[in-house]
């Protein structure tokens, strides 16, 4: 039976006010790539889409700002901390096709070389799971250009091609073992070119720089008219195109969400009196014996 995914209402032409459905057996064997600028509304579409589809098919997160361990409460996803071990993170993906059990993989804690590394020991216990588990599995990965950049930074090459490997395995070969990418970038440019290629469904949102606007006029074949819209959009709002969304562009505002974000958009305080004396020797006083902040890399 076809279930579609309530993602929120349609903004032009025919669609306005029409509630906009993504297929979920069509995206299963489609998979999906959102892009938009940093606050666009990414995670928010996300949320939506896992929070809709939640109780009809397993769910993966790899979630490098920890924004998503709120689905645990009231969704029941299981939060695996990505401070496990390579191996035993591979084994964890392993038992989690077997019991069809949908995971938050929260890689806040870690390091950006540590994230690649241990997105691709889940990956790759995903993909790597008996044939007799190859069940439907949505893969949600949220800042896709950080495992599957698409030019070398500052991590070291051996962990950039284990995780750009296992990106592509996502996208390219995933489909046979029922592993559905979901993946979402700030940044088109930036992310791998193969990696991008294999959706054929896309929610492009807010984007301003040209380069990323050439990009995703490109994967969609519009010509750049066509994707100047994406200019204009506001946040929250995407133009869906694709096989599980919709035959044409078709501009669409994402609907409200139920579970929290941690990442909450930056709202003006009011700031305190200017710094007294008292405040000043207390800001300025030296730091206390044995005390010292914590480096990323320790933590
Ligand atoms: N469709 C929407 N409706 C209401 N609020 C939204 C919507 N989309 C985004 N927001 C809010 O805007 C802020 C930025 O969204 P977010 O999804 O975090 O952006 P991104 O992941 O693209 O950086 C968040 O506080 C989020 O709650
Ligand atoms: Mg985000």
């Amino acid at each position: 039976m076809a279930f579609g995914i309530e993602m929120g209402l349609g903004l032009d032409g025919q669609g306005i006010g029409q509630p906009a459905r993504l297929d979920l057996e069509e995206l299963l064997a489609t998979r999906l790539l959102v892009q938009g600028n940093s606050g666009s509304g990414k995670s928010h579409l996300l949320r939506r889409l896992l929070e809709q589809s939640a109780g009809h098919v397993q769910q993966v997160v790899i979630d490098p700002e920890g924004d998503f361990v709120t689905l645990a409460e009231a969704h029941g996803h299981l939060v695996v901390d990505g401070s496990h071990g390579e191996g035993d993170l591979q084994a964890i993906a392993a038992r989690v096709r077997g019991h069809r059990v949908s995971v938050v993989l929260d890689l806040e804690s870690l390091d950006m070389e540590a994230q690649m590394r241990a997105a691709a020991a889940f990956l790759g216990g995903l993909f790597e799971a008996e044939r007799a588990h190859w069940y439907p599995c949505l893969v949600v990965v949220d800042e896709a250009q950080i495992f599957a950049p698409a030019a070398a930074g500052d991590v070291s090459d051996e962990a950039r091609k284990i995780a750009l490997g296992a990106m592509t395995n996502l996208m390219c070969r995933g489909r046979k073992r029922g592993l559905a990418g979901i993946i979402a970038t700030q940044r088109l440019a930036k992310l791998a070119k193969n990696v991008a290629a294999e959706a054929t469904n896309f929610l492009m949102g807010r984007t301003f720089l040209d380069i990323d606007m050439a990009r995703a006029a490109d994967l969609l074949g519009l010509d750049r008219r066509g994707a100047e819209r994406f200019r204009d959009l506001a946040r929250g709002e995407f133009v869906a195109l694709g096989p599980a969304l919709s035959r044409r562009p078709l501009a669409l505002r994402i609907g409200p969400v139920t579970t929290s974000s941690r990442a909450a958009s930056p709202t003006l305080i009011p700031l305190p009196q200017a710094a007294d004396a008292d405040l000043r020797a207390q800001i300025l006083a030296p730091a206390e014996a044995g005390f010292a902040y914590p480096t990323r890399a320790s933590r």
